[in-house]
């Protein structure tokens, strides 16, 4: 299943890496469901348990935005074919970030959270790019060496 078109992300960002799974996020249960989905895949494939608990803490922060900030979203998992790679794809059509860079420092909220999600991901994936535009929503790709 292709991304649909209003992802920012297409196959070149994804190189050789297939599609596994992909879920719509719209109750909080859904971002336990992917973080769950990214860990069991993680382990299964020989990951370090602070590696799984890094990266799962990385999508379970992103899923939970697109739900809160955006009304929700879609998420993909990709592999690469010698499961040597993992990259999620998380993809909303909200109302986008107007300042990613202020909304990446910590304790930045437009309400309510701690404003720690965003920041907090990019530093635990390490690979990850942010796409958004004012009302095209958002889209966050991260990867992770397995
Ligand atoms: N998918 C998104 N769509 C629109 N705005 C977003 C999205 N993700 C993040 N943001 C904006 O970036 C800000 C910072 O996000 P971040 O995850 O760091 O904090 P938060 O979600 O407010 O709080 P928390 O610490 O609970 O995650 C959000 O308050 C929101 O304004
Ligand atoms: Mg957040």
């Amino acid at each position: 299943m292709p991304l649909p078109s209003y992802a920012a992300f297409d196959e070149k960002d994804l190189g050789a890496q297939v599609l596994l799974s992909q879920y719509k996020l719209r109750t909080s249960g859904d971002a336990v469901t992917v973080r769950q989905a990214v860990a069991r895949y993680m382990k299964e494939h020989g990951a370090t348990a602070l590696s799984v608990t890094r990266f799962a803490t990385a999508v379970s922060e992103i899923a939970r935005n697109a739900i809160v900030h955006a009304g929700g979203g879609e998420f993909s998992i990709y592999v690469d074919p010698r499961a040597k790679q993992l990259t999620v794809v998380c993809w909303d059509k909200g109302p986008g970030i107007e300042d990613v860079e202020l909304a990446l420092t910590d304790g930045y909220t437009s309400g309510g959270g701690l404003g720690r999600g965003l920041g907090g991901a990019k530093r635990l994936a390490k690979i990850f790019e942010i796409r958004t535009a004012i009302g095209g929503g958002t889209s966050v790709l991260m990867s992770v060496n397995l």
